[in-house]
């Protein structure tokens, strides 16, 4: 009898320890969550509040030259009307660089809500590839760059003006940073990759490409590679920061890949 009552003891106590150990990890499993989710907020007002205050950084400059511009034409107008209509053009500039500025940022934030529907549609590639070809033609022949452009995929089922968008962005980097006399080229092929098929775009260039160091940090919003460039004449740091988005919404990824001095290559992959 005492041997049943010691067995059952023995039992209820064995039941009671391993519920408690059972209690206590759930208890450190949750701890940990919850440290994990602090942690995770913490990161992300600490991103939230670096995003504001380079927009606020972005925003000021083109502004603080607009109201300068137009202190100074003030008195210039009177004693010197040809410099007043070269300050007006600067306040012109800047105002027009303060719009681009505030479409990016708005399609970004568009992109990434996440309510965010596309317009996807089975389109013809080649004409918006031609479309694309005729918007660069003045800018390009300016700089006596060259375009070649080779397309082997028919249709692609996307949104069509965001991959439009896309190549522009892309367009416009290759033109900006490649310098005169470059040669650029963009190629449509169809790939498989992991047993799935892909339609590839490629923008190459022939410039003086992106050193490894800055090539991690292109497709982060406001990345400049150069440092140095006056603000003022180059962009804001977000094109490719939409081009990835836009990739990204659409279930496929973009590359990119250069080497100092040897030319930049930015290729869209697009699931079929
Ligand atoms: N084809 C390229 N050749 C060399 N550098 C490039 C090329 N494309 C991008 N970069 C570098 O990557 C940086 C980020 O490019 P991104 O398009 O995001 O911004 P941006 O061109 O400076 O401004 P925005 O596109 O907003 O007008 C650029 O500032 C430039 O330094
Ligand atoms: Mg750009």
């Amino acid at each position: 009898m005492n041997t049943i009552l010691l067995l059952v003891l023995l039992g209820l106590f064995g039941f009671a320890a391993s519920g408690f150990f059972i209690l206590r990890f759930r208890l450190r499993v949750m701890e940990e969550a919850l440290r994990k989710e602090r942690l995770d907020n913490e990161q992300l007002l600490r991103r939230g509040a670096e995003f504001v205050a380079n927009v606020s950084h972005e925003l000021k400059t083109p502004l603080a030259a607009i109201k300068g511009y137009s202190e100074t034409l003030r008195s210039a107008i009177k004693r010197d009307p040809d410099k007043a209509l070269e300050f007006l053009q600067r306040i012109d500039d800047n105002a027009e660089r303060l719009a681009l500025l505030i479409n990016d940022l708005l399609e970004l934030s568009r992109i990434e809500a996440p309510n965010f529907h596309h317009q996807v549609e089975l389109f013809k590639v080649d004409p918006v590839l031609q479309e694309v070809r005729e918007q660069f033609a003045h800018k390009l022949s300016g700089r006596g760059q060259t375009l070649l452009v080779r397309n082997e995929v028919e249709n692609l089922n996307a949104d069509k003006r965001m991959f439009e968008h896309a190549i522009t962005n892309l367009l416009e980097n290759a033109h900006r940073y490649s310098g005169a006399s470059s040669l650029i080229e963009i190629t449509g092929t169809l790939k498989t990759e992991n047993g799935r098929i892909w339609a590839e775009f490629k923008v190459q260039d022939n410039g003086p490409g992106i050193s490894v160091e800055d090539l991690p940090h292109i497709f982060e919003r406001f990345y400049r590679a150069d440092k140095s460039r006056n603000r003022l004449s180059g962009g804001s740091g977000l094109g490719l920061a939409i081009v990835k988005h836009i990739m990204l919404s659409h279930g496929g990824h973009v590359k990119a890949q250069s080497e100092a001095k040897r030319g930049a290559s930015f290729a869209l992959y697009f699931p079929l």
